[in-house]
């Protein structure tokens, strides 16, 4: 089919795209509409771990879609069950929600930091984040985000994200205030170019939130999963957030995301409450 035949004038404009539309991927290698092969270094944003259609994810799709699609997440599946424990067994955490998009677990972790600070902090909302990180295309995660312009693309900016900078605790400190409840930031920072947080400037961070009592996020969306040597980079640094957020490679391309935190910090279960059935909904 010649490219003129697409309806691409169907499809909202969000950004320049080539004039060619991809119809297989296969490991490490895409193929477009005449049949041309590329050799994929984008591999749909540095999410599909183990490249274009691999052979393991789809039996596990297609045995999972004969079984159960979605039974809503009031309810317990067995994969739920059984990914959640892999994911507490291979971290420092104990809770684990999921989601299905980075930006939407950060969004849980904002929020999670913010109910712990009405209950613990007087009411604390204010998350430090770092200049030029990335944490998604959500609202509050692109107030999170310290990334040039977004400040007035979408304005007003949801408020409470002072930024530091990467690697000067001196930038952190300074911001610290009543009203600051947790300090956020990715590993490496990813879209920013690639900058790792030193190991002694993790450190730093975690003495500053133990000592002014704050939340320490991870957003390991990009990092996690393997991506930097360990299962996660914050094991590269030897401390233990409270709170970590994981993305991309967790789905090998599927929409999966995972918030997860220790169950001492902001994950307190909430009080008894009967679970929802389809009889009371
Ligand atoms: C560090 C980081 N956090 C969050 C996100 C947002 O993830 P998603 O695009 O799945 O919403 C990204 C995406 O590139 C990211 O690199």
């Amino acid at each position: 089919m010649a490219f003129a035949e697409y309806p691409v004038q169907s499809l909202m404009y969000i950004t320049n795209r080539p004039e060619l539309v991809f119809t297989e991927g296969k490991g490490s290698w895409l193929t477009d509409h005449n049949g041309k092969r590329y050799l994929d270094f984008v591999q749909g944003w540095a999410v599909n771990c183990l490249g274009h259609s691999n052979q393991a994810m789809i039996d596990a799709l297609v045995d999972q879609s004969k079984k159960l699609f979605n039974p809503s997440p009031a309810f317990y599946n067995e994969p739920m069950l059984k990914l959640a424990k892999q994911l507490t067994d291979a971290s420092c955490f104990d809770k684990v929600f999921f989601a299905n998009s980075g930006a939407e677990a950060n969004e849980g972790a904002i929020k999670l930091a913010r109910k712990w600070g009405r209950k613990h902090k007087n009411g604390a909302f204010e998350i430090i984040t770092m200049d030029h990180s990335f944490h998604g295309r959500t609202l509050a995660t692109m107030s999170a985000s310290g990334k040039a312009g977004w400040d007035t693309i979408f304005a007003p900016q949801v408020p409470g994200f002072p930024k530091a900078e990467l690697n000067d605790l001196a930038s952190v400190e300074k911001l610290i205030n009543d009203k600051t409840v947790a300090i956020m930031l990715e590993p490496v920072q990813g879209e920013g170019g690639v900058i790792p947080a030193s190991r002694e400037f993790m450190q730093g961070l975690r003495k500053l939130a133990d000592q002014h009592k704050l939340l320490f996020i991870v957003d390991e969306v990009q990092t996690g999963c393997g991506r930097c040597g360990t299962m996660f980079a914050y094991e590269l640094s030897g401390v233990e957030p409270d709170i970590m957020t994981l993305g991309k490679g967790i789905g090998g391309g599927v929409p999966l995301a995972a918030l997860l935190c220790t169950a001492e910090s902001p994950a307190s279960k909430p009080a008894t409450r009967a679970a929802p059935t389809t009889a009371t909904r």
